[in-house]
This record gives C-alpha cells, sequence and structure tokens, in this order.
C-alpha cells in the first residue's frame, strides 16, 4: 500500500490551491552510492521521494504533495506495481486541485510503465514520469534537474497525456524508448521527435500534446496474479521454435515476436508461432529494429504490431487479452 508523506509546502496549501503530486517508486534517482565518483556501482531506490523534493530548492515554493509508493529497482517492476500506480494516479487526477501527476522512477522499465499508464488512463492532466542516469549522490546528479523539469512540465498550460521528461526534453509514451545504457541523455522518440524542449523551465512546444482513448481502469483491476502471461521472443541467426513450444506448454496466452527487419521471421520460428497460434495463442510481430516498425502487411502473415517496439507491443497484447 503507497505510503503518504506530505511536504511542508502541502501544509500551507490553501485546500483548493493546484498543485502537483510527486509519486515515488524508487530508482536510480533515488539510489546512492558509497563515492561520489561511482556512477554504476550504486544501490537504486534508496531515498524517499520527500528527500529528492528536498534536494531541489527551486521546488520549495511550487505546492507539492508526495507520495511514496514503492522504493523499487525498476527492473523488478510488477504487474501488481503497475496496478497500484494506475489506480493512484487515477485518484489524485480526479481531484479538482490536482494539475497533473510527476512520478520518480528507475529508467530500465520507465517506457514501459509510461506505455502502460498511457493506455489505461490516457488522462487529460499530465502525468510526468522522470528518472535519472546517475544516482543522487554523484558527483553530477541528473535527478534533481529532471524532477524539477518535470514538475515544470506538469504545471505547463495545456500539458495533458502521459509523457517522459529526462535531460531537457518532453516525449509521448507511445514513443520514448531507452536508447542508451548509460549516457545522460539516455530516452528519445526516435523519429517521432520530442514533444517539446525544456529550458530554464519553461516548455518550448515542438508538436501536440497526446491525445487517446483510456482502456479504463477495470481490465487492470483483476488480481495481477492471474493476469495472462504474454512473452517475447527474438528472431536471429539458427533460430529455431523450442523456445515457443515451451512458452504454450507453460500457459502462455501470448506472444510478442521482436523480428528481424521490417518483422520478417526465421522460418523455424515462424513454423512454431503458426502451431500455438493455431491453439490460441495471440501472436503479434514487431521488430527488433531501434527505427521505424512493421511496414504494410502481406495477405496471411502474423498480425503486425506497427510502430510499437517489442516490450510496448508486448504490453498491448496484455491489456487486449485483460479487456
Ligand atoms: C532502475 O531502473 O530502477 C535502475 C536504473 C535506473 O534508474 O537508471
Amino acid at each position: 500500500h503507497p505510503v503518504a508523506v506530505f511536504s511542508s509546502s502541502f501544509h500551507k496549501m490553501p485546500s483548493n490551491q493546484a498543485r502537483v503530486v510527486i509519486l515515488g517508486t524508487g530508482g536510480t534517482i533515488a539510489g546512492t552510492a558509497a563515492t561520489a565518483a561511482d556512477g554504476v556501482g550504486y544501490d537504486a531506490a534508496q531515498l524517499s521521494v520527500q528527500t529528492l523534493v528536498a534536494a531541489v530548492p527551486a521546488l520549495s515554493e511550487v505546492p507539492l504533495e508526495c507520495e511514496q509508493v514503492a522504493q523499487i529497482d525498476s527492473r523488478h517492476m510488477s504487474y501488481a506495481l503497475w496496478q497500484l500506480l494506475a489506480q493512484r494516479v487515477a485518484h489524485h487526477l480526479a481531484r479538482a486541485e490536482v494539475a497533473g501527476v510527476v512520478i520518480t522512477h528507475g529508467t530500465d522499465t520507465l517506457e514501459e510503465t509510461a506505455y502502460f499508464l498511457h493506455r489505461v488512463l490516457a488522462p487529460n492532466k499530465p502525468v510526468v514520469l522522470t528518472a535519472a542516469m546517475r544516482p543522487a549522490t554523484a558527483l553530477l546528479a541528473d535527478g534533481p534537474q529532471n524532477l524539477f523539469d518535470a514538475v515544470q512540465t506538469a504545471l505547463a498550460p495545456g500539458a495533458r497525456g502521459v509523457v517522459v521528461a529526462m535531460a531537457g526534453a518532453v516525449d509521448h509514451a507511445a514513443d520514448v524508448r531507452k536508447r542508451h545504457s548509460y549516457r545522460v541523455d539516455a530516452f528519445d522518440s526516435g523519429e517521432a521527435g520530442p514533444i517539446a524542449c525544456i529550458e530554464e523551465g519553461r516548455l518550448r512546444l515542438l508538436r501536440d500534446w497526446p491525445h487517446g482513448a483510456a482502456l479504463g481502469l477495470d481490465g487492470v483491476a483483476h488480481d495481477p496474479a492471474t493476469w495472462p502471461r504474454v512473452d517475447l521472443v527474438t528472431s536471429h541467426a539458427g533460430a529455431d521454435g523450442a523456445m515457443v513450444r515451451a512458452m504454450a506448454a507453460t500457459g502462455t496466452r501470448g506472444i510478442v515476436v521482436a523480428g528481424t527487419g521490417n518483422g520478417t521471421v526465421h522460418q523455424d520460428l515462424e513454423a512454431a508461432l503458426r502451431e500455438v497460434q493455431a491453439q490460441g495463442v495471440r501472436i503479434l510481430r514487431a521488430t527488433r529494429c531501434a527505427e521505424g516498425g512493421v511496414v504494410g502487411e502481406a495477405a496471411g502473415a502474423l498480425p503486425s504490431a506497427g510502430t510499437l517496439s517489442p516490450v510496448k507491443a508486448r504490453i498491448e497484447l496484455l491489456l487486449e487479452l485483460l479487456s
């Protein structure tokens, strides 16, 4: 269950004053290392969201509420936490006095959480995920600036939808991917480009804020232990059908194949995918290429994931199976 931690500015706030709610979930942004020069040998998810806010003096004048929803390294993200997070975000967005929600998150599964929230909630208000590539103890930590920018994004006039604010850019949940394992500007939207640049706390809009239809919370209200298994397999030289048959044997309900090039699949892997598809397993075919999607759909081809990356196609299939 979420632990509510209210910042001091909350206590001074008139009850109807517009505010931003910051939900903490852990990640490197809340990480600490033994020495300031250590940017990789750190423990993620150590500092409370209130501590992260306190490290940004410029936020002291902004009406904020903080809530610690979880404290994890995001590689361990679970369906139970996704369900809880979606519920907490929906709860706060429904409050008239809340202008937007910021979520501090680990970078490793950030694009998955963003896409999940985008499809489930498609909010009219902004939900801004942010993170850091360096721990809070680093010589030049990126977390405080990212957190400041995320709050400015949540307060920006006209802001809406689930977006990611990192390294001076605002990206849409549907497009953003972590593309670098180490650099501070690890995220981008590829060919789609960012929604905005954040410069000195102000947004320079480059394209429209996201719109979309929400699937709603009902589909994700069931016990997460009962959510269907959806697996991911990659096509590659020397691929065969063994993994796919093993997945089907253990009860998977859906498989995303990250194909080569324009979503092409090794013939032995494809034969197994068609075999399990005939048994009722849902298949989606994405591309393992970092840019572009699966273009066109030849007659009889396995269903295309379009422009969705393999991990986002997996969430799409999961949500389809849940609805
Ligand atoms: C995590 O994803 O929680 C750890 C890595 C990071 O935040 O960069």
